[in-house]
């Protein structure tokens, strides 16, 4: 009798090594992200968190291993290209172009699907301008949506350090992605918009059918959103479970070292 094959997961890292000169950053990781799920990664600073997503974005050449987003092997691509493979981000230190709008800023994202390209946009024509008209609706919607509508004809050097997170997830949101990779959502953020920030990812996880993988300190936020955690220290997988689990591990207890793993 047929059966269907199970579903690719979003995200799937198998093995995957980064160093730098004589220093093991990333040290033979693996695991899968199932599609339409939210992965949570964390670990101690330092533990190669930020360096896997570069890995996973095109930012950084993994030494060793294989990276897959939706099944496609995507090791040798370079992160101008990742768009188009359906990967958004966001950064741990957002860098936005503090000159220009909000809204401006946000519909950089829309690049990876704006038909034509610079010759197009420059001479204005009418179906770029359609085009345009639908990713600023959009941009305006997402910015509605995630509490920034006020602020979209704002400069963003306006804004404070938090904002511009949310601005960042707007952007990623616009690039219509499968697969979203958050770091550090939550730093910098109060309580409330902290809680803001969890029913939106929930929202537009089950909206977009997006596979998301976020890295957080943030214990509160990483039991609430995620279904499973990857623990990573010193470049290595520690374990995988259930955030839960995780928190009661007595190696991940060990691994940082005293600091409050429970701790929102
Ligand atoms: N381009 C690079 N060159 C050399 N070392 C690097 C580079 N990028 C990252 N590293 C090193 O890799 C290690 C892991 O850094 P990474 O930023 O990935 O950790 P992290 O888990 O994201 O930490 P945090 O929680 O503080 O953000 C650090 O020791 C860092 O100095
Ligand atoms: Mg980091």
């Amino acid at each position: 009798m047929a059966t269907t094959p199970p579903a690719e997961p979003g995200l799937s890292v198998r093995g995957v090594s980064l160093r730098f000169g004589g220093i093991t950053v990333l040290d033979d990781v693996s695991f899968d992200a199932p599609r339409g799920g939210i992965l949570g990664l964390v670990g101690p600073n330092g533990a190669g968190k930020t360096s896997l997503f570069n890995c996973i974005s095109g930012h950084y050449q993994p030494t060793a291993g294989s990276i897959l987003v939706g099944g496609t092997e995507t090791v040798r691509t370079p992160a101008w290209r990742m768009a188009r493979l359906g990967l958004a981000r966001t950064f741990q230190h957002p860098a936005l172009r503090l000159d220009a709008t909000v809204l401006e800023n946000v519909m950089l994202g829309a690049h990876s699907w704006l038909p034509g390209g610079p010759v197009s946009w420059a001479l204005r024509l009418p179906t770029t301008r359609r085009h345009e008209r639908q990713a600023r609706d959009r941009a305006l919607e997402l910015l509605e949506r995630t509490g920034l509508g006020w602020a979209a004809h704002t400069p963003a050097d306006e804004l404070s350090h938090g904002l511009h997170k949310g601005v960042e997830l707007c952007r990623a949101l616009l690039s219509r992605p499968s697969l979203l990779l958050l770091d550090e959502p939550a730093a910098g953020l109060s309580h409330g918009e902290v809680e803001a920030l969890i029913s939106t990812v929930r929202e537009v996880r089950q909206e977009f059918d997006l596979t998301v993988v976020v890295v957080e300190h943030h214990m509160g936020l990483i039991s609430a959103l995620t279904d499973r955690v990857v623990v990573l220290d010193h470049g290595a997988k520690l374990m995988e479970g259930t955030a839960a689990e995780a928190q009661s591990d007595p190696r991940v207890v060990e691994a940082y070292l005293g600091k409050e793993v429970g701790a929102a």
